[in-house]
């Protein structure tokens, strides 16, 4: 019987920005599964979309749309990047498929009825306008983290998952299984930080929105985050489902992949309700870093403002191909540490390690082959000490390879792999097939060089295929086994390749890319992303005062919601107000010349509207981003533009 392996991703919120972090845990778990399939174990690898909560719910309503039909499109938007980067899932979850819903609330029946879950009352603090519960850090000042304004202390029925129940059994869990929870950094921060100060029930369900699973014995209830997303893990595999087969035989799963700010429900909260359900745990959760832009994480709230920070995972497969941006992050972030992205880290990667060291393998050999064999792979003879070297070298790789993967040190079974293809480069040097070629009696020694080398690049092929699933296939092509797909046990003696087999001169497997053009282009793309800012044509478009405009141009001006959270006089001026506005997470600085018609008091608490995307100017020495809308009458009486419902949440687009 094969050994199993079932691997997870998170499953992510659908946001609207689909960026590289999203791919970063992805592509990872699609190489993890891809090597232990090839290892021939029968592999699970699931992913998928945490579609309930209050954000979509609000999301979708500015966006004048169901939230079902909301999250339809942005899931259909991430499925396409998910083929475009060709992650190889065994299965897609949705938290709104409805054989989810059903076992969700099967668990939280259960729970409730063992006496795990319990009604009691969630004290927080409150924003009426915004209906938000708050915590005590979050609502320092007393004043809400979301509109500004005093927030009250509130109760709101819900239902308590008996948490705290659970802590020594956790705390025993990690002693006697040291590898559960890793790297250990994580494992420290969860023992010291959360249950060594003893844990706290938690709240399961909410009253105060309804775009979630209904409590299936309370329905102004929905259940509450963390019970529905978790539990996607085992309801993907038909856990209280019609059919469990496949429960039976993939739970516990093999490794929970994640980034590190997700770490305290999977091995906290989700062990928990583990114990609770009397079922075996997941033998690993690994909490990798971030994935870096300008010092911030390509967090969702970021990526919903700070577009110009937006990696765009579908602009760089287009650009490079996907291989090479898995190749990128694959490669380049430390396992377990945050990383940078940069656009010159990305170009270097290409241009030295596949460009160079790869690709020039592939092409200086063939076409040594071509040209001094007809094309045809010769019979190696006898080996000598430097082939003798490289030969080690192949067949220790998959060992060493393996020993990385199972320590989850990507980054580093990829390395080996490249000290192979970089030691084939250093024997074309040492060897230098262009003097053998000169002399009859060094046809046999050209003919190993020349042998040694195709095999070499065929090892280093079959190895790269779970990271990069297209390339092999293309190197295959050039060493004429297109057909033939060798797999990890073909690289575990030297001597597969047959001599006399055709070679095909191929296109570069990685063109050399310019790092100045690339630079310029991708800063080209970023800001292509950016809300769009186009000045001079703008006063260009006002010069000829065109009578209509087309919906184009109208979408060239971005309206969003704000709120004024602070407002003071601008000095020497008494017509111009410094308003600090909350623009969705964002904070922007407005001068606005509204100082007659409204007082710096009056102001703050108010929603206005934002032209977000007007080219920043100094006035009085400040910086204005952006400018408010109001109305004029004939006077020059002002009066302010704002949404008609009170409470409206910032950052809403205006359409
Ligand atoms: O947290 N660097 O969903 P989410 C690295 N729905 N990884 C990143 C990243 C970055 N900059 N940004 C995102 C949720 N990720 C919940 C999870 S699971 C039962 C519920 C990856 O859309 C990383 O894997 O915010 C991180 O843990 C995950 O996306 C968070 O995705």
């Amino acid at each position: 019987m094969k050994e199993k392996y079932y691997i997870t991703t998170p499953i992510y919120y659908p946001s609207g920005h689909w960026h590289i972090g999203h791919s970063y845990t992805t592509v990872t778990c699609d190489t993890l599964a891809r090597f232990q399939k090839m290892l021939g174990k029968e592999v699970f690898f699931l992913t998928g979309t945490d579609e309930h909560g209050l954000k979509i719910e609000e999301r979708a309503k500015a966006a004048g749309k169901e939230p079902k039909a909301f999250v339809d499109e942005l899931v259909t938007e991430l499925k396409q990047l998910w083929a475009i980067m060709d992650i190889d899932y065994s299965k897609f979850i949705r938290t709104t498929d409805d054989y989810h819903v059903k076992a969700v609330q099967k668990i939280f029946q259960k729970l409730y009825d063992q006496g795990d879950i319990y009604k009691s009352e969630y004290e927080g603090w409150y924003c009426t306008p915004c209906e938000s519960f708050w915590t005590d850090t979050q609502a320092e000042g007393g004043k809400c983290p979301d509109c500004g304004r005093p927030l009250t202390r509130a109760k709101e029925e819900s239902y308590f998952f008996r948490l705290s129940k659970y802590a020594d059994r956790i705390m025993d869990y990690y002693r006697e299984n040291p590898e559960f929870l890793q790297p250990k950094s994580r494992l420290n921060e969860m023992v010291n930080n959360f249950l060594k100060p003893g844990l706290q029930d938690l709240a399961v369900s909410r009253t105060s929105f309804s775009w979630g699973i209904p409590v299936p014995f309370d329905p102004k209830h929905v259940i509450y985050v963390w019970v529905d997303a978790l539990s996607n893990y085992i309801t993907a595999l038909g856990y209280m489902g019609e059919d469990d087969s496949l429960f039976q035989k993939f739970w516990p799963a093999d490794l929970h992949l994640m980034a590190k700010e997700i770490i305290r429900f999977h091995s906290i909260i989700w062990p928990a309700i583990l114990m609770a359900l009397d079922l075996p745990l997941p033998k690993k959760v690994y909490g990798h870093g971030w994935l870096l832009m300008g010092g911030d994480k390509l967090s969702k709230s970021k990526t919903e403002n700070i577009k110009k920070d937006l990696v765009d995972p579908f602009k760089l497969c287009e650009r490079y191909g996907s291989d090479a941006i898995r190749y990128f992050l694959l490669r380049e972030i430390p396992f377990g540490a945050d990383g940078a992205y940069t656009n010159e880290a990305l170009i270097a990667r290409i241009n030295s390690d596949l460009c160079n060291d790869l690709g020039n393998l592939v092409s200086r050999t063939v076409a040594m082959v071509t040209q001094y064999f007809g094309g045809e792979i010769p019979a190696p003879g006898p080996y000598g000490e430097p082939d003798r070297e490289l030969i080690a070298l192949c067949e220790g790789a998959l060992a060493e390879v393996k020993k990385n993967i199972d320590a989850l040190n990507v980054p580093e079974s990829l390395a080996v792999i490249f000290r192979v293809i970089a030691r084939a480069n250093k024997y074309i040097d040492e060897t230098a097939p262009w003097k053998l070629c000169k002399e009859p009696a060094s046809r046999e020694r050209l003919s190993t060089v020349l042998y040694v080398l195709c095999e070499t690049i065929r090892f280093a092929a079959v190895l790269l295929k779970p990271y990069l699933p297209k390339t092999p296939a293309r190197i295959f092509a050039q060493l004429g086994i297109a057909d033939e797909f060798p797999d990890f046990e073909s690289v575990r003696t030297f001597g597969w390749l047959k001599s006399g087999t055709k070679v095909q001169k191929g296109a570069p497997l990685f063109p050399r890319l310019d790092p100045i053009k690339e630079n310029a282009a991708l800063t080209e793309i970023a800001l292509s992303l950016l809300p769009k800012k186009e000045a001079p044509k703008a006063e260009k478009a006002e010069e000829q005062a065109p009578a209509e405009i087309s919906i184009d141009d109208f979408a060239k001006v971005q309206l969003r919601t704000a709120k004024v959270t602070a407002c003071e006089k601008v000095e020497k001026s008494d017509k111009l107000l410094k308003l600090t506005l909350q623009v969705g997470e964002e904070v922007r600085t407005v001068v606005s010349g509204i100082a007659k018609a409204y007082s710096a008091e009056e102001m703050v608490g108010k929603t206005v509207v934002l032209v977000a995307n007007l080219k920043p100017a100094k006035l009085r020495g400040i910086l204005s981003e952006g400018m408010i809308l109001c109305a004029e009458d004939e006077k020059g009486n002002l009066c302010l533009v704002s949404p008609e419902q009170a409470g409206f949440p910032s950052g809403m687009e205006v359409r």
